[in-house]
Formats: structure tokens, C-alpha cells, sequence
């Protein structure tokens, strides 16, 4: 039998304790949804949420793709993070912090409760925050991350988190975007036992900015720093004047809770919202299940607070349910490749959550690390970002797992605020490199062009034909693109349905296999990357009149970004080489290191249609050494293919 044939079934032992401990179970809830979509979810609304005024309606969809779950509800997701645990688990480890340098810290759901409190009094009483501002956290992995989110949910502030490797042209973007009146950062944090700085970064990204009126400076590595008279404060000095008490705004059902910016095929970042009692109900529902987290388990999440599996799977699911969870401000490869084992036997961790490009690193620099520490604590290991390949799998699942841990593929997105396709650990038999069955109460299907179910083998458009409660809710500012982006390219029985982007295809089994996206995304380690947006930047280049990104496959990031460029100037080879240099440069400014490209050529012209459209699909053909099978006859020019191959074949920068 070949490994991807193989099925690894769960372990006895552990499911016998799990939440859902068998298909059976699963087939149940998954049935309960199909047969009354609104007693499902009703049913754990009324269970999971604390709710200060109970809803009145489940789901109301006569504004479809407008949707509205739970109204008239009253809530505060940081009452539900929070508070409610105060009862019974106030000296509970909430966040266990472990710095860079190995520095650790525990912070207790009741400490946790005082911090979030005097937080938000600070930025309600000092920096005259309230409901429905927005407010910019730009920040690295430290507790006051987590405290500023809750913050900001306790006041009912739109937090709008901008990742730590994005560049200031980057931040200023959705600054400006958001309409921030505040922003939070620290001076900066520690990488590889040395000092970096983000508080630079925001500087540069406000010089002309007029909308932010304060800015908030968590001191973490004390390094010097300017501070702009009026706007800037320490949080380490104004904290000291509030107290641990502070009034949690009752928010409804449909109030935003947060933006966060992500990248699409087209056009600039969209600020996907997300609001307030559907996101939080299934961050802490696929928390209990997929993880299955238990009282006295410790959890940790590799992924950055930037993220959405920072916020859905550091932050809010975890305390939402009560649980402990760890927050690492390092790096996996430092001080070696062995650092997140020691991490596991040092605070005994028992979930394991991070992404495939982490995976191949880690198998790659330090393949016999795990050997070396005791981690027999951990139970279910989990994968997100891309789709894992079945080499980095096979080491996950035995030199990680000792082949007795569920390793769960959730596959979700930004837009869907949590999983959608998941193994849960405790009864789904497991294909490896495969994200296996929609969870219960997600309709998720993969359908052909035609809006039908598609094939056994077929490879269809991954589409989700119901709401969920914790979908984005909108495109901040423009509901048009909101309805195009997500609801213009799938329909089912007439209908428009949400199209993830992605392509899958069913097995014989019914087990679902993403097989990457379908649109013109790039997915570098894990991360979205909009060719629209580094093509745009890319562009700022004086020297550049064309330009044309797409992903190559990369051995650990999984795809790389591999850019044509047309010069305004005819140029000599070292020229080039220089120039590419630049290009890289000029990506870093506008949008981070996280976008530079793996490769730069440059070619005479792009493959065109007469109506002017790039073939990327050509393209990517050539990037991968791959046969051209399109058709080139339709190009304006279809010379350029040969020559743009004979180009790529002699020169890779
Ligand atoms: C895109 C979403 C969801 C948090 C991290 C990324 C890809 C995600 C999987 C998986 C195959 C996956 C998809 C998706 N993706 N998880 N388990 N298997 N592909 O969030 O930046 O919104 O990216 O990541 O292509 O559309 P994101």
C-alpha cells in the first residue's frame, strides 16, 4: 500500500476521553446540522456563550451575503475570555510566556483579568477610546499582545492587528485603510538572543499621517527609541495609574470585533471582518473539538498573533474555552532546530499546532531533534497554512507524534475565522496529507463549473453553500467587493455560494484533499501573497515598465515568488543582477521580507491575449520548467513564450 493510501486510525486510549469519540458521534452532529441548521447552532450559542441578553433569532439570511447570526444577543468576547473564568479557574496558567532567550512567564486567568482590565481603562481614560474605533496593534509575541487584543474587545474597539515583518509603506496602508485613531506597539522584542526594533518602523509609517492620535509603546527590550511629544507614551509608565476594573461595553451579536488585512488575487489587502458572537462561538467550538484540549492540558500555537491562527488559536479560542495557552516570542531554529521539543518537555505541552513550512525546517536542519527531549506529553499535533506534503508529514506523524498522536490538517482561511475541514483526534480515520471532512455544521462542498457536486477524483472548486457563524462578515468600507470577492464565482441550485479560492477533490471515501489555490495567489510559507500587490510594488522600480508574479514550488516555503520583469532600459547581465537586487529592495519597503522574490527574470515581453491580459498560467509553466500544454496561438504575440523559456533556461538568478 502506498503512504497516501495508508489510514491511521485514532488512538483507543485517547479517544475514549475525547469530546467526539467516535464517526458515529461525528456522523451525529454532522446529521443534526444537515436536518436543522439552526437547532445546531442555537443549541451551542445558548451552551458555549455567556450572553447578557439571549438572542432572539439564529440566522438571518434575507440579506444574503449579509448575514446575521444570533440577533439581538448581548455579549463581550472579553467577558468570555475572561471573566467567566474567574469562578473557577482564577489561578489557572491562562498565557505561559516563553521569551527568545528562554525567559518564561506565567500569567493566571486572574492576572490575566487584571491586565485586560487596566489595559482597557488606560486606552478608555488616557487615550479616550470607545466603541467602534479602530485601533492598530503592531506588536511581536509578549502578553500585552493578547491583553491589548482583549482590551480593545472589552471596550468594543476594532482591534486591526498588523503582523511584526510587515514594512511601514505596509502598515501605513491599512492604518490608513482602518481610519486607526491608535496605535499599539513596543519598542521591539527579541530575535536570536539580540534586540530588534518595530517602534522605527511605525515612525516611518505615521510621518504623514494625520488620522492617529496616540500612540502606545510597550517597552520590551529597553532599547532607545524616539518618542514624539503628545502622541507617543510609555505603556510601562501610564499602566501604573489605572485599576483592575473596567466596565465591559455590552456589544450585540453583530458588532465587528476585528479587522484583519489579507491579500487576494486582485487590488489592494481587503480588511476582512469579523464580529463578535459567531467568531468567538467557534474559535472556542473547533478549539473543544479539533484540539480537544483538556483541564489540566497545556497548548501551543507556533503561528504569530498577525495572523488569523494567531487570533482564532493563540488568543481567543483558547481562552475562550478556558484553556492554557503558550505564546513563544523566538524563533523554532534558535538556538537550534531542537527548540520547540525542549519547549515541549519544559512546560509538558500537549497540543502541537503549526505549518508546514515549519515542518520542513525543522525535519530538515534537525531531523533526529525530537529524539532528544522527552515529549511524550504531546497527544494531538496539528498543521495549517498549505497543504502538507506526504515526506513532512511522515516525520511529523512518527518522529513527532511517535506515531501515537492525531495529526489534524485544519484547513481554513482569514475569511472563515476557523477550521472548516479537520480531522477531530478522537474519531476520524486519518489519510496522511489530507484535511479529511468538513466539521459538523460547516456545508462545505467541492463543486464543478456547473454548480454541481463534483466527481470522485474530479478537482472542483472548494465551496461553503450555508453562512457559518464565524464567516468574515464584510470587506471594511466596501461591501461590493465583499460580494465579488467571495460570491461572484460559485453558485449551487442558481445561487451564489462562498468559493474559498482553492481547488479540491473528493476520494472514494468522501475525504476531501485541498489541492492549492485556484486563483492567482501565492502561498509562501503558509502566507497569502496577492501577485496584484507584488506586482504593485515591484513596480514603484523607476526602471520597470512591466511585471508579471507567480508561484513556483519551493522545497521548505512550499511556494516561492518568481517575477518576469520588463525594463523601461536595455540592460547588460551585471546590470541585471543589480537591478534585481533593487527590485528585492523595493519589495522590502513596500511590503515586508516576506514578499522578496526567490526569482527575478528579465524578458523582452509578458504573454498577452489581444485583450491584454497576462497568461499567468504560461507562466507559471515556465517557472516550473514544465511543457507549455495552453494554447499560444491566441497571444498577441506568442513569439515571446519561446523566448521568455530560453531565457528562464539560461539564466535563473
Ligand atoms: C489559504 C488561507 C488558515 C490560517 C492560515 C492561512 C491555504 C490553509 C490549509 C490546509 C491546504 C491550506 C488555502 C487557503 N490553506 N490551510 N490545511 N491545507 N491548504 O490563512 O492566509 O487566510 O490563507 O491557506 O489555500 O485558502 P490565510
Amino acid at each position: 500500500m502506498s503512504q497516501e493510501k495508508q489510514v491511521f486510525h485514532p488512538n483507543r486510549e485517547f479517544a475514549e476521553t475525547a469530546r467526539i469519540k467516535n464517526m458515529c458521534e461525528f456522523e451525529n452532529l454532522t446529521r443534526f446540522a444537515q436536518e436543522d441548521y439552526e437547532g445546531f447552532w442555537g443549541k451551542f450559542a445558548e451552551e458555549k456563550i455567556e450572553w447578557s441578553q439571549p438572542f432572539t433569532n439564529v440566522l438571518d439570511e434575507s440579506n444574503a451575503p449579509f448575514v446575521k447570526w444570533f440577533e439581538n444577543g448581548k455579549l463581550n468576547v472579553s467577558t468570555q475570555c475572561v471573566d467567566r473564568h474567574l469562578v473557577d479557574k482564577k489561578n489557572k496558567a491562562a498565557i505561559i510566556f516563553e521569551g527568545d532567550r528562554g525567559d518564561s512567564e506565567i500569567i493566571t486567568y486572574l492576572q490575566l483579568s487584571q491586565n485586560v482590565n487596566k489595559f482597557a481603562n488606560l486606552l478608555k481614560n488616557q487615550f479616550n477610546v470607545k466603541k467602534g474605533d479602530r485601533v492598530v496593534i503592531y506588536m511581536p509575541m509578549i502578553p500585552e499582545a493578547a491583553y491589548a487584543m482583549l482590551a480593545c474587545a472589552r471596550l468594543g474597539a476594532i482591534h486591526s492587528i498588523v503582523f511584526g515583518g510587515f514594512s511601514a509603506e505596509a502598515l501605513k496602508d491599512r492604518v490608513e485603510d482602518a481610519e486607526a485613531k491608535v496605535v499599539i506597539t513596543a519598542d521591539g522584542a527579541f530575535r536570536k538572543s539580540k534586540p530588534y526594533m518595530l517602534k522605527p518602523v511605525v515612525d516611518t509609517a505615521l510621518k504623514d499621517v494625520t488620522i492617529v492620535e496616540k500612540v502606545l509603546v510597550v517597552e520590551r527590550n529597553h532599547e532607545e527609541i524616539e518618542w514624539v511629544a503628545g502622541r507617543d507614551y510609555s505603556y510601562n509608565e501610564l499602566i501604573k495609574n489605572e485599576n483592575a476594573h473596567c466596565e465591559a461595553e455590552e456589544m450585540d451579536s453583530e458588532d465587528p470585533l476585528f479587522l484583519l488585512y489579507t491579500s487576494g488575487s486582485t487590488g489592494k489587502p481587503k480588511g476582512v471582518q469579523h464580529n463578535s458572537a459567531g467568531y468567538i462561538l467557534w474559535a472556542q467550538m473547533t478549539m473543544e473539538w479539533v484540539f480537544d484540549v483538556k483541564e489540566d492540558d497545556t497548548y501551543w500555537c507556533t503561528a504569530d498573533i498577525g495572523w488569523i491562527t494567531g487570533h482564532t488559536y493563540i488568543v481567543y479560542g483558547p481562552l475562550a474555552m478556558g484553556a492554557t495557552t503558550v505564546m513563544f516570542e523566538g524563533v523554532p531554529t534558535y538556538p537550534d532546530a531542537g527548540r520547540p521539543w525542549a519547549m515541549v518537555e519544559k512546560h509538558r505541552i500537549n497540543q502541537f499546532y503549526t505549518a508546514p513550512t515549519a515542518i520542513r525546517v525543522l525535519h530538515k536542519m534537525g531531523e533526529d531533534e525530537p529524539g532528544k527531549y522527552d515529549i511524550s506529553s504531546l497527544k494531538v499535533l496539528g498543521t495549517v497554512g498549505e497543504p502538507i506534503d506526504p515526506p513532512a508529514w511522515k516525520w511529523y506523524y512518527e518522529s513527532v507524534g511517535n506515531s501515537k498522536c492525531a495529526i489534524v490538517d485544519t484547513y481554513w482561511q482569514t475569511e472563515t475565522g476557523g477550521h472548516m475541514i479537520s480531522p477531530v483526534p478522537g474519531a476520524t480515520p486519518i489519510k496522511p496529507a489530507c484535511a479529511t471532512f468538513a466539521l459538523p455544521g460547516i456545508m462545505a462542498e467541492i463543486l464543478d463549473d456547473d454548480g454541481k457536486k463534483a466527481a470522485v477524483g474530479e478537482k472542483g472548486k472548494l465551496c461553503i453553500t450555508r453562512p457559518w457563524p464565524s464567516q468574515i462578515r464584510n470587506v471594511w468600507g466596501d461591501e461590493d467587493r465583499y460580494v465579488s470577492s467571495y460570491f461572484g464565482d460559485a453558485t449551487k441550485d442558481g445561487k451564489p455560494v462562498y468559493f474559498s479560492g482553492d481547488g479540491a477533490v473528493y476520494d472514494e471515501d468522501g475525504y476531501i484533499t485541498i489541492t492549492g489555490r485556484m486563483d492567482d495567489v501565492i502561498n509562501v510559507s503558509g502566507h497569502r501573497m496577492g501577485t496584484a500587490e507584488v506586482e504593485a510594488a515591484i513596480k514603484k522600480h523607476d526602471n520597470v515598465a512591466e511585471v508579471a508574479v507567480v508561484g513556483k514550488p519551493h522545497d521548505l516555503k512550499g511556494e516561492g515568488i518568481f517575477a518576469y520583469v520588463v525594463l523601461k532600459s536595455e540592460d547588460t547581465m551585471a546590470e541585471e543582477m543589480e537591478m534585481a537586487k533593487e527590485i528585492n529592495g523595493v519589495i522590502k519597503v513596500e511590503i515586508g521580507n516576506i514578499a522578496l522574490c526567490d526569482n527575478i527574470v528579465f524578458v523582452d515581453g509578458l504573454p498577452k491575449t489581444r485583450s491584454g491580459k497576462v497568461m499567468r498560467r504560461i507562466l507559471r509553466a515556465i517557472a516550473k520548467g514544465e511543457e507549455i500544454t495552453q494554447d499560444t496561438s491566441t497571444l498577441e504575440d506568442p513569439s515571446v513564450v519561446g523566448k521568455i523559456e530560453e531565457i528562464v533556461n539560461s539564466c535563473i538568478l
